[in-house]
């Protein structure tokens, strides 16, 4: 992919924690998103993928800063330029949460809450209004003029996020970023949510990324995914491909644990051990106290991101000849 046919590239970024940033929490991640197009982020808790999001808006938390790295945006003539954190917000960029409760404000109107952003656009308090009144018909609101004039507690977890998808769509963005948005809700609804954004997407042409640590989740919506491990990207690659063929020891791990309605044999492996906690990350691969190909060399230098297939990259030392065990081997355990 050439980068002038970039949305968003995020190149190298790091983000530490500390008076001195030292403890590292995201340790180099590159990655790029296409306009329209959905890229998947997803790994274990911890591994930093929240963190990743929140650098694009520059949303991190107080004791947390980005230490290194370049983070693009292309501009209205689609040239990539370094983003401006204060031209970020309301222009071009969304992000919606997991837990819709704690971004609303309590004490504000749904029909102010949408209309904030399209105020924020330039419209007038009337026009705002008519914008609010359309995103909630867009985002599937039922009443949508009754519900105007509801406080946020007085809906359910499903209309709440609904709500926070309308916001996000206020300020005509060109990128969503999506932080779990789907993973404190039941089935159903998660999978009205997911219906909803797949449509979004297809009449807006939003580009999205996709956090989540639900593969299956990834698997429905993400165009490319990425896997993240212990603050970094041990791979990435078009998910279909990476799903049915995983290459990277760990990717393999979470694909396995995915409930799967073709799975025969009824029995999901787990991933033994836990990840690493962020400062006390193993010398060499990340993955290697967890991995049951690791062999001494392993634990020596870190393995870099490396393409091993077309569109394909891969951070495993031992990439090749563990693709010729795996052509026997089945991935169902
Ligand atoms: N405010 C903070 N202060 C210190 N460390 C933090 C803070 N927020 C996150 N971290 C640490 O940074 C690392 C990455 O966190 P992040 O929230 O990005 O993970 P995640 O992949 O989104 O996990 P989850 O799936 O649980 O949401 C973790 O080790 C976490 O403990
Ligand atoms: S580099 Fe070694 S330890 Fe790391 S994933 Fe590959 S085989 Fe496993
Ligand atoms: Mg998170």
């Amino acid at each position: 992919m050439t980068t002038d046919s970039l949305l968003l590239q995020v190149d190298g970024l790091r983000v530490a924690a500390g008076r001195d940033g030292e403890t590292t929490l995201v340790d180099g991640v590159s990655l790029s998103v296409a306009p329209g197009e959905c890229l998947g982020l997803v790994g274990e808790s911890g591994s930093g993928k929240s963190l990743t999001l929140r650098s694009v808006l520059s949303l991190l938390p107080p004791s947390i800063r980005q230490t290194a790295g370049a983070i693009r945006l292309a501009d209205d003539a689609g040239v990539l330029a370094e983003r401006h954190p204060k031209d970020l917000r309301g222009n071009g960029v969304s992000m919606i949460f997991q837990e819709p409760m704690s971004s609303l404000n309590p004490t504000m109107r749904i029909g102010d809450l949408v209309a904030a952003g399209a105020r924020a656009h330039g419209q007038s308090r009337a026009e705002a209004r008519r914008t609010a009144l359309r995103l909630l018909e867009e985002v599937g609101i039922p009443d949508p003029q009754q519900r105007l004039r509801a406080w946020p507690h007085e809906l359910s977890g499903g209309l709440r996020q609904r709500v926070m998808i309308a916001m996000a769509l206020s300020v005509e963005p060109r990128l969503l970023l999506c932080d779990e948005p789907t993973t404190a809700l039941d089935a159903t609804i998660q999978d009205q949510i997911l219906t909803l954004l797949e449509r979004l997407r297809r009449e807006r042409g939003l580009a999205v990324v996709f956090v989540s640590h639900d593969l299956g989740v990834i698997s429905r919506i993400a165009d490319r995914t990425a896997v993240m491990y212990a603050g970094t990207i041990v791979e990435e690659g078009p998910t279909a491909a990476l799903i049915s063929a995983p290459r990277h020891p760990y990717t393999r791990a979470l694909v396995a644990s995915m409930p799967s309605a073709d799975r025969k044999s009824g029995r999901l492996a787990t991933i033994p051990g836990s990840p690493p906690t962020a400062g006390q990350w193993p010398s060499g691969c990340r993955f290697a106290p967890r991995c049951a190909y690791a062999i001494d060399e392993c634990r020596i230098a870190q393995p870099a991101l490396v393409p091993v297939a077309p569109e394909r990259t891969s951070a495993c030392l031992r990439d090749h000849e563990l693709q010729e065990m795996h052509m026997t081997e089945p991935l169902a355990s």
